[in-house]
């Protein structure tokens, strides 16, 4: 493009910025000479002296190490960076993030920030800026309102367990590590997830010189109180402990430990650790320095015991594991030969390697724990399990490329990782790029850039690659050490133009390599690997016995590390190397599926110092970075690209033609909206299905147009909303009138045959009669409820009552269960007998019928055998009134299917043969007394007897059923007549009084008086 223009546009897009800002260029796309490294550098540098730290190409953020505290990361700053175009604004990683933010939330696209450069560089300290800006920036969602404090606590935890002083940084990363952040629809942190990836296990015996072990280990003793070290047993100076001796550097002059205990302690409760779980993590951590001071000693026969017994009783005790079998396993291996277990002793060297090996896995396993516990303190609540309307913003901060004075496995996973990641770079950058220009038809002139996936081939082949040998290395049956996986190497890969070993060097560089070593070329460099310790590495191989006294721990989280499961399925699981290598296909895979962004660190000096810029060092890594070619990449191309549809859904209210909608190609709607907008030949280009826009500044000043134009687009969609809800409004209302009226006309010929005018009115009321009736039914027979029927629906309204009652009827008689129903039986005859005729009858019906008012020990045996075959169903105390003389006599009275008989205690006195009883008497009022009349055609009968009996209502139904003379009772009021003996007649009279009495009254009759 012609000079004017860049001019032009960088004059406009920097327009808004202070003096201070203009230091160099914001976006090296800017430079004049974008194709000297020296003008890139130097921009760096300039910027880098007044502090700016931050830089662009395109969209790649470039960040250099300050080494010192900016004020540029407040609260305050958030809120500027929010919703603001890059360009308006000068270079930040919040820029970064807020655009990252918006990409994910206006196109739904899961995205990630890929965060590389080389230890120190600033890294981790970038991933910790993003992830405060979106928690203080972000709306938050009610269900999860603490889930911002709980992604931010991970990180101190993570750090503690997981970082160590280095040679390079301080708080270096010794995990990798990928983190999700998941957000809801409206854009509210909802959960979280991270991935570790290979812990640098070996930190945990040894250090290099001048480097530490994790910092927990100096946090604990520095910053634990007294009681916490005693129940630990730990004394307080590191120096106590060999495993933190190795690098002769307890202390940190850039850190206090004991305030970052303090900081971490609160962590892990705020992440929701219990009170007993740190504990046990504290635990471990303590039995870790334990097995650093357990010594062994050597006996005459070669065999090793050990020889600090407290220090392995604390050991046990930390573990929860038993003493002497601790004790057996760190000096015994088990052996499994022809299906046979077999323990054999371990020589001094191997009880050491045991020993270590022991610690490795320990802290090792405890960290993966540590990983998934915070997992599940960041998970998504159920309510989004579906993950419906969920996009997230993964986040990667992994190891970066590591050069040391030894290196060894740790090294060479550690810049194998780098180097994938380099590749991923440039698949997602520069190749993706230059291919999209080439299947889109847009005339370009190629960027030569160098491709790593030789080197990453080199590594990782199957068969022929170093890992592969070093597995097969492993695996291989008889002698096999370092020094053969190094042969090994020389003779499958010599002659790689990225390998190397002494014996393949020429002399120059033949001088520089010990015989242990082997050289990669990597992208970043060449680094020499000493094979030293990589198949035990690799191996990473815990004694059986010792994997089966951990399996016995009674510490929750040791349980949780060591699966029993592991001892009883002796597969061997897979190489450290391999499975390093399968974690990075995946990672790969994760990051692939996301639009990514870049955060490209820079460290500008080897001192760790403020203010100091070094720039051998920076060329060197602005070469391995491949920040050239990304510029001459993007200068020589096009800064934005939007396929076809998006760009025109999302400008289309900028042109007529293309507003609300365009009915033609896409193509030509494009064209027409370009066209519209004033857009320059050189300013973009149509490619098959995109859109390319050389310059950012092209497409902002297009976005400021559509931001100008929403007003107006807002206001157009509001009245025809406001025109759509009025029209609907009205056409409800007129048809709400139209109804009015055809009821007041139904209302008035209401009365006539169905026809056109009524028929709305009718069936309407016929309607509402039988919606109302649906829900208006009775609950039950006794109630008497119906709803009144509009004329034209009596038949209906009856029919339905009768079916309704037939209905509820057939349901309760299912209900009824035959006990009852016997009861209901006798109850309804007492009812057809006594119902309105006597006055005991609503009390004597309301009591249960029994079977039979007397237990079958009150009736006397003799009594039971002369009755023989009929069996009593009834009996019941009564008294006996005398024909002369009305002297009452205490009676049973017991009913049989065929008759009745009177008893006296074991005489039967009379029987009453039912065919023979002629009819039953009693009062109307509430007496109890009775008349059974007998026949008395001769006057040899004794005649009627009269009988009072409690339970009268009941006796006499009974008595009526069994003897079919139902239709023989008679209730009669004021007095009885019966038949004394030999034909005489008798009579009762009753009457109602204040005091109940049977008595011999005037004439000889009998009085009976009832309570009134
Ligand atoms: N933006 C920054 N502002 C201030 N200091 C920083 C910044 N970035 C890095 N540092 C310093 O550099 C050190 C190393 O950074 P770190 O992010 O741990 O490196 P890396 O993760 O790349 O190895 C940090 O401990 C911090 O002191
Ligand atoms: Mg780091």
């Amino acid at each position: 493009p012609p000079v004017g223009q860049q001019g032009r546009v960088r004059i406009v897009m920097e327009s808004a910025l202070t003096a201070r800002d203009r230091v160099g260029v914001q976006d090296f796309v800017l430079l004049e000479k974008y194709n000297s490294e020296a003008a890139l550098i130097e921009n760096l540098r300039r910027r880098f002296g007044e502090n700016l730290i931050y830089t662009y190409i395109g969209s790649v953020l470039v960040s250099v190490n300050p080494y010192k505290e900016l004020e540029m990361y407040s609260k305050q700053q958030m809120e500027r960076y929010r919703g603001v175009s890059f360009y308006e604004i000068s270079p930040h990683i919040y820029a970064l993030s807020d655009n990252t933010y918006r990409a994910m939330r206006t196109e739904r696209k899961d995205q990630c920030i890929m965060i590389s450069g080389e230890s120190g560089a600033g890294k981790t300290e970038a991933s910790k800026k993003i992830l405060l800006y979106y928690t203080v920036t972000c709306p938050i969602n009610e269900h999860m309102a603490t889930l911002g404090d709980r992604l931010l606590q991970s990180n101190p935890v993570l750090e503690a367990f997981g970082n160590a002083k280095t040679f390079r940084n301080d708080n270096s990363s010794r995990f990798g590590k990928y983190m999700d952040v998941q957000f809801d629809f409206r854009g509210a942190p909802v959960g979280g997830h991270i991935l570790n990836y290979l812990l640098e296990k070996s930190r945990v015996v040894h250090q290099n010189h001048g480097e530490r072990n994790f910092h927990i280990f100096y946090q604990l003793l520095d910053g634990g109180d007294d009681d916490l070290l005693t129940t630990l047993a730990l004394e307080r100076n590191p120096q106590s402990y060999n495993y933190l001796v190795k690098g002769n550097c307890p202390r940190l002059s850039s850190v206090s430990d004991k305030n970052n205990w303090k900081v971490v302690m609160k962590a892990l409760s705020v992440i929701g650790f219990t009170e007993e779980e740190v504990q046990k993590l504290l635990d471990i951590i303590a039995s870790v320095l334990h097995l650093g001071n357990t010594q062994f000693g050597e006996g005459e026969e070669g065999e090793t015991y050990i020889t600090t017994e407290t220090q392995i009783t604390h050991l046990a005790k930390l573990l929860g594991v038993d003493v002497s079998a601790l004790r057996d396993a760190l000096t015994h291996k088990k052996l499994t030969a022809k299906g046979e277990e077999m323990i054999s002793p371990l020589n001094f060297e191997q009880a050491m390697s045991a020993r270590d090996a022991l610690a490795k896995a320990v802290y090792g396993r405890t960290f993966t724990w540590l990983v998934e516990k915070i997992n599940q303190s960041l998970a998504l609540k159920e309510i989004y399990h579906s993950g419906k309307g969920c996009t997230v913003i993964g986040l990667l901060d992994i190891y970066g490329f590591e050069v040391l004075q030894h290196n060894s496995f740790e090294q060479f996973c550690i810049n194998y990782c780098n180097e994938k990641l380099q590749q991923l770079f440039i698949e997602l950058t520069l190749r993706s790029e230059q291919e999209e220009y080439e299947t889109e038809g847009i005339a370009w002139e190629t960027v030569q850039y160098i491709d790593n996936k030789i080197i990453c081939d080199l590594i990782e082949e199957k068969h022929k690659g170093i890992i592969s040998i070093l597995d097969e290395e492993c695996l291989r049956p008889g002698e096999t050490c370092d020094v053969s996986f190094l042969e090994k190497l020389e003779d499958t890969l010599g002659g790689h133009p990225h390998f190397v070993t002494h014996k393949l060097a020429n002399g120059k560089t033949r001088r520089v390599m010990s015989r242990e070593e082997f050289r990669l070329l990597h992208y970043a460099g060449e680094v020499n690997y000493n094979v030293n310790g990589f198949l035990d590495k690799n191996n990473d191989l815990l004694n059986r016995n010792l994997k089966e006294v951990m399996c016995q721990s009674d510490n929750q989280i040791l349980c949780h590390c060591f699966r029993r499961e592991e001892v009883i399925h002796q597969k061997r699981p897979e190489m450290a190397a391999t499975q390093f290598k399968n974690s990075l296909m995946k990672l790969m895979e994760i990051l692939m599926s996301k639009e990514p962004s870049y955060v490209r660190c820079i460290k500008p000096n080897d001192a760790k110092q403020p203010g100091r810029f070094d720039e051998v060092l920076v060329r060197h890594q602005v070469k391995y970075l491949g920040l050239m070619e990304n510029l001459r990449v993007r200068r020589a191309g096009f800064a934005y690209r939007r396929c076809f549809e998006a760009f025109l859904q999302r400008y289309k209210p900028l042109c007529p033609e293309t507003w609300p909608n365009w009915h033609g190609r896409l193509a030509d709607g494009v064209s027409t909206l370009v066209n519209h907008l004033g857009y320059k030949a050189e300013e973009y280009k149509l490619g098959r299905s995109k859109i390319f826009i050389r310059f950012p500044k092209t497409l902002f000043s297009t976005e400021d147009a559509l931001q100008a134009k929403k007003p107006e687009i807002v206001i157009t969609i509001q009245s025809a909303w406001r025109g759509m809800k009025a029209r609907r409004r009205a056409k409800r209302r007129r048809q709400a009138a139209e109804l009015i009226r055809k009821l007041i006309k139904g209302f008035i010929y209401r009365h006539e045959e169905y026809c056109p005018e009524n028929e709305y009115f009718l069936d309407h009321v016929r309607c509402s009669f039988l919606k109302n009736l649906r829900k208006n039914l009775p609950k039950s027979v006794l109630d008497q409820n119906w709803p009144t029927p509009p004329p034209s629906l009596v038949e209906t309204s009856d029919h339905l009552r009768r079916l309704h009652m037939r209905n509820m009827v057939m349901k309760y008689c299912r209900r009824v269960q035959p006990e009852w129903k016997k009861q209901m039986m006798q109850k309804v005859i007492a009812s057809e007998i006594f119902k309105d005729q006597k006055d005991s009858y609503p009390q004597g019906v309301g009591r249960l019928f029994l079977d039979s008012r007397l237990e079958r020990e009150q009736i006397n045996l003799k009594v039971v055998q002369t009755l023989g075959n009929d069996k009593v169903q009834y009996g019941v105390s009564v008294v006996k009134y005398d024909r002369r003389g009305f002297k009452p006599r205490p009676r049973q009275l017991l009913l049989t299917n065929t008759f009745a008989v009177l008893v006296e205690r074991t005489k039967i006195k009379q029987r009453v043969d039912y065919t023979a009883l002629r009819g039953i008497s009693v009062s109307s009022l509430s007496d109890g007394m009775f008349v059974l009349h007998m026949p008395n055609e001769d006057n040899k009968q004794k005649g009627d007897v009269v009988l009072h009996c409690d339970h009268v209502i009941e006796l006499v139904t009974k008595l009526a059923m069994m003897a079919g003379k139902v239709n023989y009772v008679n209730v009669s009021p004021g007095s009885i007549r019966f038949v004394l003996a030999r034909g005489k007649e008798g009579i009762i009279d009753f009457v109602r009084g204040s005091e109940l009495k049977v008595a011999k009254g005037k004439r000889g009759h009998l009085l009976v008086v009832s309570l009134f």
